[in-house]
């Protein structure tokens, strides 16, 4: 039975998410009484209230991690909006790797990687791109999320492939495990991806400047203020000439600094 969510709650619980995490629920309060009600009742809870009153006072991980779940959406697949993978073999790959030919080292995160589809192409990309100097390259994808329970699925690293996987990637890059249609990425490109867990709400303390950000479909949660300060954030970040990758159905505040180069895609100047 579908439980009710009184105004209070709804706000208490709305403004705890957002101000730790970023995400903006305040339109959402069907979706939460939708997609809470069941788990919560399953739990022992009998109201919205006894639930947020014990979220709130012991910020338990594990319960903010499922409200984040029920909430929003680990969705994503290899090769996703792959116009962006494309311009990053033609183009970006080529020009770090010039501009880092004497210190052979790249830097790329993956902000939001959730089971790993992402930053496993981009490792896969990269791989294709060096080809055998690969190994001489430290040339390792940081790849960081909130979920647990994708950042689980990404270290494991086994998938239905979609149609669309190049038959060449399929036979390069995955093996078969022994259940049918699953197949898992080799060690030599797990190798090349370290998976993090990392709020995007918090201050970005990475030891080098990134030469790619890809932040994609990630801060489609997130209102203005906190998309603006993130990407602030990004671009302090970013050595100069860096790039940043942001979903197709997103928009970035031009006044941040970054040069629009194509659909997506952006420049620090
Ligand atoms: C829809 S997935 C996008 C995955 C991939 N980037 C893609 O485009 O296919 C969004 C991911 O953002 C993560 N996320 C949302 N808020 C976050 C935050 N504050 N910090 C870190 N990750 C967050 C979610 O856990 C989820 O895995």
């Amino acid at each position: 039975m579908e439980m009710t969510i009184t105004d209070a709650d709804f706000l208490r619980l709305v403004q705890f998410i957002q101000k730790s995490y970023g995400i903006d629920l305040s339109k959402k309060r069907q979706l939460i009484v939708g997609r809470l009600s069941y788990t919560l009742q399953t739990m022992g809870y009998t109201s919205f209230t006894a639930f947020i009153d014990h979220l709130l006072s012991t910020r338990n991980a594990n319960d903010i991690e499922l409200v984040i779940n029920k909430l929003t959406t680990n969705y994503t697949f290899f090769m996703r909006e792959e116009a962006h993978f494309n311009f990053f073999k033609r183009t970006i790959l080529p020009e770090i790797v010039q501009k880092h030919k004497k210190d052979r080292s790249l830097s790329i995160w993956s902000a939001g990687c959730s089971s790993g589809e992402e930053p496993y192409t981009i490792a896969m990309c990269i791989r294709d791109y060096l080809g055998p100097q690969a190994a001489t390259w430290d040339a390792r994808v940081l790849a960081t999320d909130i979920s647990q329970r994708a950042l689980t699925l990404a270290k494991e690293g086994v998938y239905e492939l979609p149609e669309t996987m190049p038959p060449e990637w399929k036979r390069r890059y995955f093996q078969a495990e022994k259940e049918p249609n699953r197949f898992r990425v080799t060690q030599e490109i797990k190798d090349q991806v370290q998976f993090r867990t990392f709020n995007l709400m918090d201050p970005i303390r990475f030891m080098t400047k990134f030469d790619v950000i890809f932040c994609r479909n990630v801060m489609i949660y997130f209102d203005q203020p906190t998309k603006d300060a993130l990407v602030r954030r990004f671009y302090d970040a970013s050595s100069p000439g860096a790039y940043l990758l942001i979903g197709h159905s997103e928009t970035l505040n031009r006044d941040i600094g970054y040069q629009f180069l194509a659909p997506a895609t952006f420049k620090k100047p």
